[in-house]
Protein backbone atom coordinates (compact mmCIF):
# COMPACT_ATOMS: atom_id res chain seq x y z
CA UNK A 1 0.00 0.00 0.00
CA UNK A 2 1.10 3.25 -0.61
CA UNK A 3 2.74 5.54 1.81
CA UNK A 4 1.03 8.74 3.15
CA UNK A 5 2.77 12.07 3.63
CA UNK A 6 0.97 13.86 6.30
CA UNK A 7 3.61 15.07 8.02
CA UNK A 8 7.21 15.67 6.55
CA UNK A 9 10.76 17.23 7.96
CA UNK A 10 12.91 19.77 5.85
CA UNK A 11 16.57 20.36 7.34
CA UNK A 12 17.93 23.73 6.07
CA UNK A 13 16.06 26.89 5.40
CA UNK A 14 18.21 28.16 2.83
CA UNK A 15 16.96 29.66 -0.67
CA UNK A 16 15.93 26.45 -1.56
CA UNK A 17 15.01 24.65 1.77
CA UNK A 18 12.83 27.32 2.58
CA UNK A 19 11.01 26.99 -0.94
CA UNK A 20 10.92 23.18 -0.44
CA UNK A 21 8.73 23.80 3.03
CA UNK A 22 6.47 26.61 0.43
CA UNK A 23 5.70 23.54 -1.31
CA UNK A 24 5.00 20.74 0.69
CA UNK A 25 2.99 23.18 2.96
CA UNK A 26 1.31 24.81 -0.02
CA UNK A 27 0.22 21.00 -0.88
CA UNK A 28 -1.32 20.64 2.66
CA UNK A 29 1.37 19.17 4.09
CA UNK A 30 2.31 19.48 7.92
CA UNK A 31 6.16 20.88 7.87
CA UNK A 32 8.18 20.63 10.64
CA UNK A 33 11.22 22.75 9.60
CA UNK A 34 14.58 22.68 10.89
CA UNK A 35 17.82 25.11 11.15
CA UNK A 36 20.61 24.94 12.91
CA UNK A 37 20.45 28.53 15.24
CA UNK A 38 17.43 30.57 16.14
CA UNK A 39 18.94 33.34 13.49
CA UNK A 40 18.44 30.87 10.76
CA UNK A 41 15.08 29.32 11.85
CA UNK A 42 14.23 33.10 12.06
CA UNK A 43 15.57 33.58 8.59
CA UNK A 44 14.25 30.72 6.74
CA UNK A 45 10.32 31.58 8.21
CA UNK A 46 10.83 35.70 6.53
CA UNK A 47 11.59 33.89 3.27
CA UNK A 48 8.58 31.29 3.38
CA UNK A 49 6.76 34.45 4.46
CA UNK A 50 8.03 36.79 2.24
CA UNK A 51 7.94 34.78 -0.80
CA UNK A 52 3.71 33.32 0.03
CA UNK A 53 3.40 37.20 0.35
CA UNK A 54 4.78 37.29 -3.19
CA UNK A 55 2.47 34.93 -4.38
CA UNK A 56 -0.58 36.49 -3.01
CA UNK A 57 0.15 39.52 -4.55
CA UNK A 58 0.65 37.95 -7.77
CA UNK A 59 -2.92 36.59 -7.72
CA UNK A 60 -1.55 33.38 -6.92
CA UNK A 61 -2.44 32.08 -3.50
CA UNK A 62 -5.28 33.78 -1.80
CA UNK A 63 -4.75 35.35 1.77
CA UNK A 64 -6.68 32.37 3.61
CA UNK A 65 -4.77 30.09 1.83
CA UNK A 66 -1.13 31.76 3.14
CA UNK A 67 -2.36 32.10 6.61
CA UNK A 68 -3.61 27.98 6.07
CA UNK A 69 -0.21 27.43 4.75
CA UNK A 70 2.15 29.46 7.10
CA UNK A 71 0.21 27.36 9.71
CA UNK A 72 1.30 24.40 8.37
CA UNK A 73 4.90 25.40 9.10
CA UNK A 74 6.58 24.85 12.27
CA UNK A 75 10.23 26.11 12.16
CA UNK A 76 12.72 24.53 14.88
CA UNK A 77 15.81 24.33 15.81
CA UNK A 78 14.88 21.17 17.65
CA UNK A 79 15.85 18.02 15.19
CA UNK A 80 14.07 15.70 18.00
CA UNK A 81 10.78 17.20 16.79
CA UNK A 82 11.23 14.71 13.26
CA UNK A 83 10.36 11.73 15.41
CA UNK A 84 7.44 10.99 13.38
CA UNK A 85 7.37 12.10 9.75
CA UNK A 86 7.13 9.98 7.25
CA UNK A 87 9.85 11.83 4.50
CA UNK A 88 12.87 13.90 5.86
CA UNK A 89 14.31 16.30 2.95
CA UNK A 90 17.70 17.48 3.47
CA UNK A 91 18.43 20.83 2.32
CA UNK A 92 21.91 21.76 4.01
CA UNK A 93 24.84 23.32 1.92
CA UNK A 94 26.62 20.58 -0.43
CA UNK A 95 29.32 19.20 1.38
CA UNK A 96 29.22 15.36 1.87
CA UNK A 97 30.57 15.74 5.44
CA UNK A 98 27.93 17.75 6.26
CA UNK A 99 24.83 15.32 4.51
CA UNK A 100 26.54 12.89 6.56
CA UNK A 101 26.01 14.08 10.06
CA UNK A 102 22.81 15.52 9.19
CA UNK A 103 21.67 11.68 7.99
CA UNK A 104 23.22 10.49 11.14
CA UNK A 105 21.52 12.46 13.25
CA UNK A 106 18.52 11.95 11.59
CA UNK A 107 18.99 7.91 11.51
CA UNK A 108 18.86 8.98 15.68
CA UNK A 109 15.70 10.91 15.76
CA UNK A 110 13.54 9.29 12.93
CA UNK A 111 11.61 5.55 12.79
CA UNK A 112 12.83 3.09 10.37
CA UNK A 113 10.16 3.28 8.05
CA UNK A 114 11.05 7.50 7.41
CA UNK A 115 12.20 7.84 3.87
CA UNK A 116 15.92 10.29 3.62
CA UNK A 117 15.69 12.37 0.91
CA UNK A 118 18.54 14.48 -0.43
CA UNK A 119 17.63 17.82 -2.20
CA UNK A 120 21.60 17.70 -3.63
CA UNK A 121 22.14 18.79 -7.16
CA UNK A 122 25.70 16.86 -7.21
CA UNK A 123 26.81 14.44 -4.62
CA UNK A 124 26.27 11.39 -4.78
CA UNK A 125 23.07 9.71 -3.15
CA UNK A 126 24.77 6.58 -3.45
CA UNK A 127 27.60 7.54 -1.13
CA UNK A 128 25.36 9.34 1.19
CA UNK A 129 22.70 6.48 1.71
CA UNK A 130 25.35 3.88 2.68
CA UNK A 131 26.52 6.25 5.63
CA UNK A 132 23.24 6.29 7.02
CA UNK A 133 21.50 2.73 8.62
CA UNK A 134 18.65 2.22 6.01
CA UNK A 135 20.18 2.51 2.10
CA UNK A 136 17.24 1.61 0.30
CA UNK A 137 15.18 3.94 1.89
CA UNK A 138 17.11 7.33 0.72
CA UNK A 139 16.75 9.04 -2.68
CA UNK A 140 17.64 12.16 -4.49
CA UNK A 141 14.54 14.60 -4.64
CA UNK A 142 16.44 17.76 -6.19
CA UNK A 143 13.98 20.39 -6.76
CA UNK A 144 14.67 23.49 -9.03
CA UNK A 145 15.49 27.40 -8.13
CA UNK A 146 12.48 28.82 -7.29
CA UNK A 147 11.10 25.95 -5.55
CA UNK A 148 7.77 27.27 -5.45
CA UNK A 149 7.38 28.16 -9.36
CA UNK A 150 9.65 25.57 -10.98
CA UNK A 151 7.47 22.29 -11.74
CA UNK A 152 10.40 19.92 -11.81
CA UNK A 153 11.58 17.40 -9.38
CA UNK A 154 14.33 15.12 -10.39
CA UNK A 155 14.17 11.39 -7.93
CA UNK A 156 17.42 10.03 -8.01
CA UNK A 157 17.01 6.16 -7.12
CA UNK A 158 20.35 4.15 -6.62
CA UNK A 159 21.28 0.53 -7.17
CA UNK A 160 19.45 -0.39 -3.49
CA UNK A 161 16.59 2.36 -3.42
CA UNK A 162 13.36 -0.10 -3.07
CA UNK A 163 10.94 0.62 -5.87
CA UNK A 164 7.82 1.75 -4.16
CA UNK A 165 10.54 4.65 -1.97
CA UNK A 166 10.70 5.88 -5.64
CA UNK A 167 7.11 5.51 -6.64
CA UNK A 168 6.11 6.81 -3.70
CA UNK A 169 7.92 9.81 -3.59
CA UNK A 170 7.01 10.43 -7.17
CA UNK A 171 3.49 10.06 -6.18
CA UNK A 172 3.98 12.81 -3.47
CA UNK A 173 5.46 15.04 -5.70
CA UNK A 174 2.53 15.13 -8.40
CA UNK A 175 0.07 15.65 -5.73
CA UNK A 176 2.17 18.30 -4.99
CA UNK A 177 1.52 19.69 -8.28
CA UNK A 178 5.39 19.11 -9.71
CA UNK A 179 6.45 17.06 -13.03
CA UNK A 180 8.85 14.61 -10.95
CA UNK A 181 11.42 12.43 -13.52
CA UNK A 182 13.54 9.51 -12.53
CA UNK A 183 17.35 9.21 -12.94
CA UNK A 184 20.32 7.37 -12.14
CA UNK A 185 22.58 8.70 -9.55
CA UNK A 186 25.33 10.56 -11.77
CA UNK A 187 26.41 14.03 -10.63
CA UNK A 188 24.24 16.89 -12.13
CA UNK A 189 21.66 14.04 -12.59
CA UNK A 190 19.88 14.87 -16.12
CA UNK A 191 19.24 18.85 -15.88
CA UNK A 192 22.30 20.25 -14.28
CA UNK A 193 24.57 17.89 -16.08
CA UNK A 194 22.91 19.73 -19.50
CA UNK A 195 22.74 23.06 -17.96
CA UNK A 196 26.00 23.72 -16.55
CA UNK A 197 28.22 22.69 -19.03
CA UNK A 198 26.18 25.53 -20.84
CA UNK A 199 26.33 27.93 -18.09
CA UNK A 200 30.25 27.04 -17.60
CA UNK A 201 30.63 28.12 -21.70
CA UNK A 202 28.63 31.13 -20.92
CA UNK A 203 31.09 32.38 -18.48
CA UNK A 204 34.11 31.56 -20.42
CA UNK A 205 32.61 33.66 -23.51
CA UNK A 206 32.23 36.40 -20.52
CA UNK A 207 35.96 35.99 -19.22
CA UNK A 208 37.59 35.71 -22.50
CA UNK A 209 35.61 38.77 -23.63
CA UNK A 210 34.23 37.52 -26.54
CA UNK A 211 30.70 38.61 -25.52
CA UNK A 212 29.62 41.04 -22.81
CA UNK A 213 27.13 40.17 -20.38
CA UNK A 214 23.85 41.58 -21.68
CA UNK A 215 24.39 40.13 -25.39
CA UNK A 216 25.36 37.14 -24.18
CA UNK A 217 22.20 36.63 -21.47
CA UNK A 218 20.26 38.74 -24.49
CA UNK A 219 21.32 36.01 -27.17
CA UNK A 220 19.44 33.39 -24.45
CA UNK A 221 16.49 35.20 -24.56
CA UNK A 222 15.52 36.29 -27.79
CA UNK A 223 17.10 33.53 -29.37
CA UNK A 224 16.08 30.62 -27.62
CA UNK A 225 13.14 31.77 -25.35
CA UNK A 226 15.30 31.25 -22.10
CA UNK A 227 13.80 33.18 -19.54
CA UNK A 228 16.96 34.08 -18.47
CA UNK A 229 20.25 34.31 -19.78
CA UNK A 230 23.14 32.44 -18.50
CA UNK A 231 24.84 35.30 -16.44
CA UNK A 232 21.74 36.25 -15.09
CA UNK A 233 20.84 32.78 -14.20
CA UNK A 234 24.14 32.29 -12.67
CA UNK A 235 23.37 34.83 -10.00
CA UNK A 236 19.96 33.61 -9.37
CA UNK A 237 21.98 30.13 -8.47
CA UNK A 238 24.54 32.40 -6.29
CA UNK A 239 28.11 31.70 -7.97
CA UNK A 240 29.36 29.64 -4.99
CA UNK A 241 26.67 27.04 -5.52
CA UNK A 242 27.41 26.85 -9.10
CA UNK A 243 30.80 26.36 -8.62
CA UNK A 244 30.33 23.32 -5.55
CA UNK A 245 28.42 21.96 -8.72
CA UNK A 246 30.72 22.34 -11.54
CA UNK A 247 33.16 21.06 -9.28
CA UNK A 248 31.44 18.20 -8.33
CA UNK A 249 30.82 17.15 -12.02
CA UNK A 250 34.02 17.58 -13.08
CA UNK A 251 35.50 15.37 -10.00
CA UNK A 252 33.19 12.42 -11.33
CA UNK A 253 33.39 13.01 -15.22
CA UNK A 254 36.78 14.95 -15.84
CA UNK A 255 35.18 16.46 -18.97
CA UNK A 256 37.24 19.95 -19.51
CA UNK A 257 33.84 21.22 -20.18
CA UNK A 258 32.83 20.88 -16.09
CA UNK A 259 35.89 22.47 -15.50
CA UNK A 260 34.74 25.76 -13.77
CA UNK A 261 35.36 28.80 -15.62
CA UNK A 262 38.63 30.53 -13.57
CA UNK A 263 36.72 33.82 -13.02
CA UNK A 264 33.76 31.52 -10.48
CA UNK A 265 36.52 31.50 -8.16
CA UNK A 266 37.60 34.89 -8.32
CA UNK A 267 34.32 36.48 -8.01
CA UNK A 268 33.26 34.19 -5.13
CA UNK A 269 36.68 35.26 -3.16
CA UNK A 270 35.54 38.78 -3.57
CA UNK A 271 32.48 38.25 -2.02
CA UNK A 272 30.11 38.49 -5.54
CA UNK A 273 28.00 35.60 -4.78
CA UNK A 274 25.12 37.15 -7.32
CA UNK A 275 21.61 37.92 -5.78
CA UNK A 276 22.01 37.03 -2.77
CA UNK A 277 24.80 39.14 -1.76
CA UNK A 278 23.56 42.08 -4.24
CA UNK A 279 26.13 41.79 -6.99
CA UNK A 280 27.51 38.99 -9.18
CA UNK A 281 27.46 39.31 -12.75
CA UNK A 282 25.47 42.00 -12.01
CA UNK A 283 24.79 44.80 -9.33
CA UNK A 284 21.22 44.45 -7.23
CA UNK A 285 19.31 47.07 -5.43
CA UNK A 286 20.11 45.12 -2.56
CA UNK A 287 20.98 41.28 -1.20
CA UNK A 288 18.15 39.39 -1.82
CA UNK A 289 16.92 41.66 -4.37
CA UNK A 290 16.10 40.59 -8.34
CA UNK A 291 16.19 43.95 -9.29
CA UNK A 292 19.16 44.78 -11.47
CA UNK A 293 20.94 48.70 -10.85
N1 LIG B 1 4.29 30.65 -5.43
C1 LIG B 1 3.68 30.51 -6.61
N2 LIG B 1 3.93 31.28 -7.69
C2 LIG B 1 4.86 32.24 -7.56
C3 LIG B 1 5.54 32.47 -6.34
C4 LIG B 1 5.22 31.62 -5.25
N3 LIG B 1 5.82 31.74 -4.07
N4 LIG B 1 6.40 33.50 -6.52
C5 LIG B 1 6.27 33.88 -7.79
N5 LIG B 1 5.34 33.14 -8.42
C6 LIG B 1 4.91 33.21 -9.82
C7 LIG B 1 4.59 34.61 -10.27
O1 LIG B 1 3.25 34.92 -9.98
C8 LIG B 1 4.84 34.50 -11.77
O2 LIG B 1 3.75 33.89 -12.41
P1 LIG B 1 3.10 34.53 -13.75
O3 LIG B 1 4.22 34.59 -14.75
O4 LIG B 1 2.02 33.57 -14.12
O5 LIG B 1 2.61 35.88 -13.28
C9 LIG B 1 6.00 33.52 -11.87
O6 LIG B 1 5.99 32.79 -10.64
C10 LIG B 1 7.32 34.22 -12.06
O7 LIG B 1 7.58 35.07 -10.97
P2 LIG B 1 8.03 36.56 -11.08
O8 LIG B 1 7.08 37.38 -11.91
O9 LIG B 1 8.28 37.01 -9.71
O10 LIG B 1 9.41 36.54 -11.81
P3 LIG B 1 9.76 36.48 -13.34
O11 LIG B 1 8.59 36.48 -14.23
O12 LIG B 1 10.81 37.50 -13.51
O13 LIG B 1 10.40 35.02 -13.44
C11 LIG B 1 11.80 33.23 -12.81
C12 LIG B 1 11.43 34.66 -12.58
C13 LIG B 1 10.68 32.29 -12.34
C14 LIG B 1 13.03 32.98 -11.95
C15 LIG B 1 12.05 33.00 -14.33
O14 LIG B 1 12.90 33.98 -14.84
C16 LIG B 1 12.69 31.65 -14.61
O15 LIG B 1 12.01 30.64 -14.69
N6 LIG B 1 14.03 31.65 -14.77
C17 LIG B 1 14.78 30.43 -14.97
C18 LIG B 1 15.05 29.79 -13.66
C19 LIG B 1 15.81 28.51 -13.79
O16 LIG B 1 16.34 28.14 -14.83
N7 LIG B 1 15.90 27.80 -12.65
C20 LIG B 1 16.69 26.60 -12.56
C21 LIG B 1 18.01 26.94 -11.96
S1 LIG B 1 19.04 25.53 -11.80
C22 LIG B 1 18.58 24.87 -10.33
O17 LIG B 1 17.75 25.36 -9.60
C23 LIG B 1 19.27 23.61 -9.94
C24 LIG B 1 19.98 23.77 -8.64
O18 LIG B 1 20.58 22.55 -8.34
C25 LIG B 1 21.01 24.85 -8.67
Amino acid sequence: MAREFARVGVVGLGTMGAGIVEVFAKGGIEVVAVEVTEAAATHGRETIESSTARAVSRGKLAEDDRTALLERVRVTTDMGELADVALVVEAVPERLELKTEVFAALDKVCAPETIFASNTSSLSITELSVRTQRPSKVVGMHFFNPAPVQPLVELVRTVVTEPDVVDDVRALAESLGKSPVVCGDRAGFIANQLLFTYLNQAVGMFESHYAGREDLDAAMRFGCGYPMGPLALMDLIGLDTAYEILEEMYRQSRNQRHAPAPVLKQMITAGLLGRKTGRGFYTYAEPGSSQVV
